[in-house]
């Protein structure tokens, strides 16, 4: 009964760790595509391949329901997928839909047109390509109307994270909140809209004031989830284990991986 929790590379680790807390019963296995991370600088195409590749990796450890924690995927290839690749039994879901279901308040489901919510000026931090995909806006834009959201290119945060320089991370979060300040200076709420970015949320905060409601993915994703178990058990797949896959080195994965959670992660080669 394993489900399948696949990043580019470490930033999914937030993800993983919600949804193992909330589903303490649900197997999990995380596939970290460390070698070719960073996703964000990459085209469509090749993130395409790259997340199918390892989905397909995700099937072979009987996870059936694989989840994309990564937005790039999410932005960039999961519609393509869903479209055009995707066997009848098998499911690949992505991580944008919960946070916008918590920003405009709606119900799992709720296909109902787009109106009116509370909040009006969004700032969205992701990656160069998710802001390229502008997926955010698009799936905004089927549930809301008259929100104005300012998207900030976060470039170098990835890369600084997974190669673990917090200072150089921390610096570049303050000068992408300070570009995107110059341009939307009083957002109501921020979406840290890369799953890396929750590692960094205490900065995001810092710099964007207390005011700024922050939105981090990992604990929405996890209700979600747990909601779409209970309404299709039949994806959980026949997988028994869990564990922890790299297409990087095992060993320096590991390490980074077991300081981001503050627990011991043991990776494997994919
Ligand atoms: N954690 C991925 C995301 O949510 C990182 C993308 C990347 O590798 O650039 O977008």
């Amino acid at each position: 009964m394993a489900v399948g929790i696949f990043d580019s590379g470490l930033g999914g680790l937030t993800v993983l760790d919600a949804v193992a807390r909330r589903l303490p019963q649900v197997p999990f296995v995380y596939f970290g595509d460390n070698a070719h991370a960073p996703y964000g600088v990459r085209t469509a195409d090749d993130i395409f391949a790259l997340t199918c590749a390892a989905t397909e990796r995700l099937w072979s450890e009987g996870c059936d329901l694989v989840i994309l924690a990564c937005n790039t995927a999410s932005a960039a290839a999961l519609r393509r997928m869903q479209e055009t690749w995707l066997p009848k039994d098998k499911r690949v879901l992505g991580v944008f839909v919960p946070l916008i279901e918590a920003l405009t308040e709606r119900q799992w489901g709720d296909n109902s047109p787009p109106r009116e919510v509370a909040v009006k000026h969004v700032a969205l931090f992701a990656t160069p390509a998710t802001v390229a995909s502008r997926a955010f806006q698009r799936e905004l834009a089927f549930r809301a109307i008259g929100v104005d959201v300012e998207a900030q290119p976060c470039g170098g945060v990835v890369d600084a994270i997974e190669q673990g320089d917090e200072i150089l991370a921390e610096a570049l979060v303050r000068s992408h909140v300070e570009a995107l300040k110059r341009r939307m200076p009083a957002p109501e709420a921020a979406i840290l809209g890369c799953t890396h970015y929750p590692l960094m949320e205490h900065v995001f905060q810092e710099a964007l004031g207390p005011e700024v409601r922050v939105y981090s993915q990992a604990r929405l994703v996890a209700e979600s989830l747990a909601d779409y178990l209970v309404r299709r058990p039949e994806f959980l797949g026949p997988g028994t284990a869990s564990k922890f896959l790299t297409t990087g080195d095992p060993a320096s994965v590991s390490n980074k991986a077991t300081q981001f959670l503050r627990r011991k992660i043991v990776f494997e080669k994919a």
